[in-house]
């Protein structure tokens, strides 16, 4: 019973429907969010990465998205990110797309570059850019950073160096590089991260890009970097495998980069074999007056509704979806393909089996590995309330 996502026109789907993208198949129709962890040594993944990403599999998710994955060195947000600039970053993350293949999850990645957000701070370490304590306490020195243009990411924040076409030639020859270790790596699906005032946002928002040449000023121009490293990874990643782009799809609240500009953006990354939008917000920091997009629950579904229905294009829905009944109906409404979950996975990893218990009842307890649900679905029967 697999539904094929059809330039996003599906609907009446629920969180259960498998989905083909390509020749990938997803089990369900929830993602594990990216989440950076801050946690690995000069861009390697370790056990932390293998037990974190893992348990997410074991709890159901149809898709994982590791964290934002830099594609250099200098591309990462801090010192403890993740990264697959070397050919040596592989073995440790096919040791995570295996163990998700074993329990029946789609393993994603998502490849990103700092650019003028890179050198700060682990968040519990201030949350900050890098400066002298961080160097006295961890040897963690601060590096160069680069952007569209020289517009620092916030007040303290160093002042970034806008790149040369020479740079662009490199970033795009690095992402290209990128995609050809994720695909040995064995991950299914690649994101590239567009959002977020990181590099590839940098150029895409008229906040931050102030440059004269042909990658700045018009929608066209700013769109224009991050169309060739679309076009680039796509050359590269087989395909049978699906890619995925990270928007903001605003800046914020009537500021910078519009709905509009999404919708032109979705279609021309469609265009160039992208198949999916994954559709955040913000990133970038607002002058005293602007607002960001208020965070209530499901903020940001309207934005992955309206990218869907304009471009035709499926999207995936993220931000405060908390329980099974609402992202089903989010499912449901046609507003999305896909619900990423961030926060309330890392709260609790079995998530997804436990929305198929919530939504499906007794017959759910199959999709749990049967190493936990053999004895959950014993204790439920134990737990029900017997008849008179
Ligand atoms: C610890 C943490 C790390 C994050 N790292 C990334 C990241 O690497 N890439 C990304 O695109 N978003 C990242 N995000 C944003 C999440 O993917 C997600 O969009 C956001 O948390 C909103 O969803 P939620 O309300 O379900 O948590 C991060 C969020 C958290 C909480």
């Amino acid at each position: 019973m697999s539904a094929e996502a059809k330039g996003g026109s599906e609907t009446g789907v629920g969180l259960f429907n498998p989905l083909t993208l390509r020749g990938i198949i997803l089990k369900n129709r929830i993602v594990v969010s990216p989440m950076s962890m801050y946690s690995s040594h000069e861009g390697f993944s370790d056990d932390f990465h293998l037990v974190h990403l893992g348990r997410f599999g074991l709890g159901g998710a149809g898709l994982v998205i590791t964290e934002a994955t830099a594609v250099s060195r200098d591309g990462r947000i801090t010192h403890g990110c993740n990264g697959i600039w070397l050919d040596a970053h592989v073995p440790p993350l096919r040791r995570v797309t295996d163990f998700l293949h074993r329990f029946g999850s789609v393993a994603g990645i998502q490849l990103g570059h700092s650019g003028p957000k890179g050198a700060g701070q682990r968040p519990w370490h201030g949350n900050g850019p890098l400066g002298p304590e961080d160097a006295a306490q961890r040897r963690e020195y601060p590096w160069p950073t680069v952007s569209s243009s020289p517009v620092p990411f916030d007040e303290g924040w160093s002042m970034p160096r806008g790149l040369t076409e020479a740079d662009m030639d490199e970033l795009v020859l690095d992402c290209r590089s990128a995609a050809r270790r994720a695909c040995e790596a064995g991950f299914d699906v690649l994101e590239l991260h567009c959002a977020h005032g990181y590099l590839l946002h940098a150029f895409l928002t008229p906040l931050l890009n102030k440059r004269e040449d042909e990658y700045g000023g018009s929608l066209e121009n700013r769109m224009r970097l991050v169309l060739r490293v679309a076009e680039a990874v796509r050359a590269e990643w087989p395909d049978d495998r699906p890619l995925f782009a990270r928007i903001s799809a605003v800046d914020g609240v009537g500021v910078g980069w519009s709905i509009e500009d999404s919708v032109v953006f979705t279609k021309a990354l469609a265009a160039r074999g992208v198949d999916a939008i994954t559709c955040s917000t913000g990133g970038v920091k607002l002058a005293r007056g602007q607002a960001l997009i208020s965070r209530e629950r499901s903020f940001q579904v309207p934005f992955a509704a309206q990218i869907r229905r304009a471009a035709g294009v499926p999207t995936v829905a993220v931000g405060m979806i908390l329980e099974a009944q609402q992202a089903e109906d989010v499912l449901r409404a046609g507003d999305a393909d896909l619900i990423a979950l961030g926060r309330e996975m890392l709260f609790n990893p079995n998530w997804p089996a436990q929305a198929a218990v919530t939504l499906r009842q007794g017959a759910a307890w199959k999709e749990w590995p049967d190493q936990y649900g053999w004895w959950l679905e014993r204790r439920a029967r134990q737990l029900a309330p017997r008849g008179p």
